[in-house]
């Protein structure tokens, strides 16, 4: 009895905590003005733009289907990210600007690794 209530506590520990998770990043406009963050860990970066109004088109609803959600990342993150699907590469070849350290922002998950990181968003070319 004492023990399942011990696990019964652990597991509410757990579930706060991860709720908890948060992390700080900042997203450049293409005019050059900067918008800090605090997005929730597994979020997508698509999401986070529009949950804090942050002007990242994302025609296609995250689907790749297009390239609108195009950011273009530091190095040192890049590096960090998970490895691209085939149809991520795919439309990325599509999109305006496009530079090597560039991903789709519907596709990357917002975790600890982008802790204070700045993400540009390209001009769309209109
Ligand atoms: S929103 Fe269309 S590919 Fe990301």
């Amino acid at each position: 009895m004492g023990r399942s209530f011990a696990s019964s506590l652990n597991t509410q520990g757990a579930r706060r905590s991860f709720a908890q998770e948060t992390v700080s990043f900042t997203y450049i406009d293409p005019t050059g003005e900067e918008f800090p963050v605090e997005a929730e860990g597994g979020k997508h970066l698509l999401d986070v733009a529009h949950d804090n109004n942050i002007e990242l088109e994302g025609a296609c609803g995250g689907e790749l289907a297009c390239s609108t959600c195009h950011l273009v990342f530091e190095e040192k993150i890049y590096d960090k990210l998970p490895p691209m699907s085939e149809e991520e590469e795919d439309m990325l070849d599509l999109a305006f600007e496009l530079t090597d350290t560039s991903r789709l922002g519907c596709q990357i998950q917002v975790t600890k690794d982008l802790e204070g990181m700045t993400v540009r968003i390209p001009d769309d070319g209109y």
